[in-house]
């Protein structure tokens, strides 16, 4: 089973964690002010547009080689 972290606690990113859950994942939701060391093996992409650059930006190093799902 695969360590997930959701950018985003709103409608998609809770029914998105909620399925990986009911599979067995383990599912870290990322705040905004969040600074979070280390990334899940999959990273989902569940907030407004106009946040995705920001967080590609904050976390870029982090995000490499991840596998990314966004909405
Ligand atoms: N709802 C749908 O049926 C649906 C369907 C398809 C696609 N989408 C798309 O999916 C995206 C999310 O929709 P939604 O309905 O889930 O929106 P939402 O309920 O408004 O949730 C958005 C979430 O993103 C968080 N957020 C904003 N900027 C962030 C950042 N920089 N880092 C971390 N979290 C951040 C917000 O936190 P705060 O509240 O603290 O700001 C909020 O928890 C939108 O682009 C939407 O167009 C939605």
């Amino acid at each position: 089973m695969s360590n997930i972290s959701v950018f985003g606690k709103g409608n998609m990113g809770k029914a998105i964690a909620s399925n990986f859950e009911d599979a067995g994942n383990t599912v870290s939701f990322v705040a905004e002010n969040d600074q979070v060391a280390t990334l899940g093996d999959i990273v989902v992409f569940a907030v407004p547009y106009p946040a995705v650059a920001g967080i590609i930006e904050k976390y870029r190093a982090e995000l490499a080689g991840n596998k990314i799902i966004g909405n």
